[in-house]
Order: structure tokens, then C-alpha cells, then sequence
């Protein structure tokens, strides 16, 4: 199979054919997810809370983030790979926005980025693509932006959908290549679907986007913690592994594991 690459992306968009998109943040899970054909792997900050044990998305660091897209980018054969720029690596202006962009596409591979926020990262957007850099944008629930928004929450409701549909627009008029929209009522996201050329990836955003996108540690059950209404659990790779530890533990306690088998002569 041949790199999936931005205008396949639209193309699927045009011919009404959904896809999907999941967090990654190694090689391994980047060779399976590329192999159950998954379109587009995100390097998240999300990694924040699901490698690096953070409590939100804010601390984590470029230089935290960049071996993670390294090892994502060598194990995804086909799929997309997308390095989410972290909260105070692109806010300050264009020239930072590039300077952190220029990071994850030259020393660790990135095939594009993607930021947070409405019409007033623009100028943002506009420098990105002008470099040759893919942005997908974010908008809605936007989690670096937690403590603005005063917590998780829906985003878009009542008045604040025309201004969600003015930022979707502003940014694709930038040149976003897509747009991921977290935690919009469906109907919404539906609206903003329809008014837009280029594809909506949803997160808690209902049935009517172009394409839907996990983290996978969520979508798997790695994720031991809360689960948001959005998630949909897939696998319980949590109880997989604690098994496999727990048995592990015994084996060795038991003198049962390393057997002949296991053994040289
Ligand atoms: O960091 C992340 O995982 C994300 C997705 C949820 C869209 O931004
Ligand atoms: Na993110």
C-alpha cells in the first residue's frame, strides 16, 4: 500500500467515505494501527497524560514529544503521521509556530502538524502552510486551553456554534488541511461538516464528521482511569497485560518459568 497522503485524505472526504485516525506514541503501536489501516496516527500531547504520566497536557515539551514522532514515524509504513505541537511551542506567533514545526518534520519525520485554536491562529496557520507544512487544526474542546474554558467541556452549544463555524472556515481559508473538533454537540459538528471542503475528525462530536479519531490507550482499556462519554472501548489491553505480568510474577516465584525450553545447554 502507498503513504496515504492529504489529498487521498480529500478525496475520501468528496466520495462520503468515513476513515479514522488514532493516537500513537511508539513504533509498535504504529505498525499495528498502520496495519489495521488506520489513515492517519496523531502523535498527541495527549501523550502528556498517556506516556508521561502528567495530569494534563500543559507541561509536556517539545523535547519530550520529538522522540515519540521519531519512533512513531519509523514504525508507521503507510499511515499519516501527524505531531501535535504542545501547549507554549506555537502560541507566541508565526515564527515560534515555525521554529517547533521545522522541529518535528526535520529530525524526527513528521509528515504535518496540528495546533489548537480558532481564527486567532491564522497568521499561525497561514506561516505553516506557507513553509510547506500540513496543519490540521483543532477546535472545540481544545485541552491545553483547559483552564480558560473552566474544565472539560462541551464547547459550542447555543451561541457559540456560528463562532465555531467562523473558526472552522478561517482556518480552512488558512490552509488547515482538516480539522479536529473535541467534544461539539453532534449537531454542530454536522454543520460545520457540511459548510467545510476539507475533512472534520471528531472526538466526542458525533456520527456526522468526515472521519473519528481515539486515543488509543483509551480505545484500548490502557487507560485504567476515567473514561469520558465519548470513548468507546475497543479492548481491555490493560487486563491483558496485568494478567500476563501477574502470571509472569508467579511463574518466577514458582519455579515454573525459565522451564527447559527457555533454557541453553
Ligand atoms: O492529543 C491528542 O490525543 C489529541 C486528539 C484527542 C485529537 O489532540
Ligand atoms: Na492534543
Amino acid at each position: 500500500p502507498k503513504r496515504v497522503r492529504i489529498p487521498h485524505l480529500h478525496a475520501l472526504k468528496e466520495r462520503g467515505e468515513r476513515w479514522a485516525m488514532l493516537t500513537a506514541y511508539d513504533a509498535y503501536t504504529a505498525e499495528i494501527f498502520d496495519e489495521a489501516g488506520i489513515k492517519v496516527l496523531l502523535v498527541g500531547d495527549s501523550a502528556a497524560n498517556n506516556v508521561y504520566g502528567y495530569d494534563n497536557t500543559l507541561p509536556v515539551t517539545v523535547e519530550e514529544l520529538l522522540p515519540l514522532v521519531k519512533a512513531v514515524s519509523r514504525g508507521a509504513r503507510t499511515a499519516l503521521v501527524v505531531a501535535d505541537l504542545p501547549f507554549g511551542s506555537y502560541q507566541t506567533g508565526p515564527e515560534q509556530a515555525l521554529t517547533t514545526a521545522f522541529r518535528f518534520m526535520k529530525e524526527a519525520g513528521a509528515h504535518a502538524v496540528k495546533l489548537e485554536g480558532g481564527a486567532r491562529f491564522v497568521p499561525q496557520v497561514d506561516a505553516l502552510v506557507g513553509a510547506g507544512i500540513p496543519v490540521m487544526a483543532h477546535l472545540g474542546f481544545t485541552p491545553q486551553s483547559e483552564h480558560a474554558l473552566g474544565g472539560f467541556r462541551v464547547q459550542g452549544r447555543g451561541g457559540a456554534a456560528d463562532r465555531l463555524v467562523e473558526d472552522a472556515l478561517a482556518l480552512q481559508a488558512a490552509g488547515a488541511f482538516a480539522v479536529v473538533l473535541e467534544m461539539v454537540p453532534a449537531d454542530v459538528a454536522k454543520r460545520v461538516t457540511a459548510e467545510l471542503d476539507v475533512p472534520t475528525i471528531g472526538i466526542g462530536a458525533g456520527p456526522d464528521c468526515d472521519a473519528q479519531v481515539l486515543v488509543w490507550s483509551d480505545m484500548a482499556g490502557m487507560n485504567r482511569g476515567r473514561k469520558p462519554r465519548f470513548v468507546k472501548q475497543y479492548a481491555d489491553v490493560g487486563a491483558v497485560l496485568l494478567d500476563a505480568a501477574r502470571r509472569f510474577g508467579a511463574d518466577v516465584a514458582d519455579g515454573r518459568y525459565p522451564a527447559e525450553e527457555h533454557s541453553y545447554t
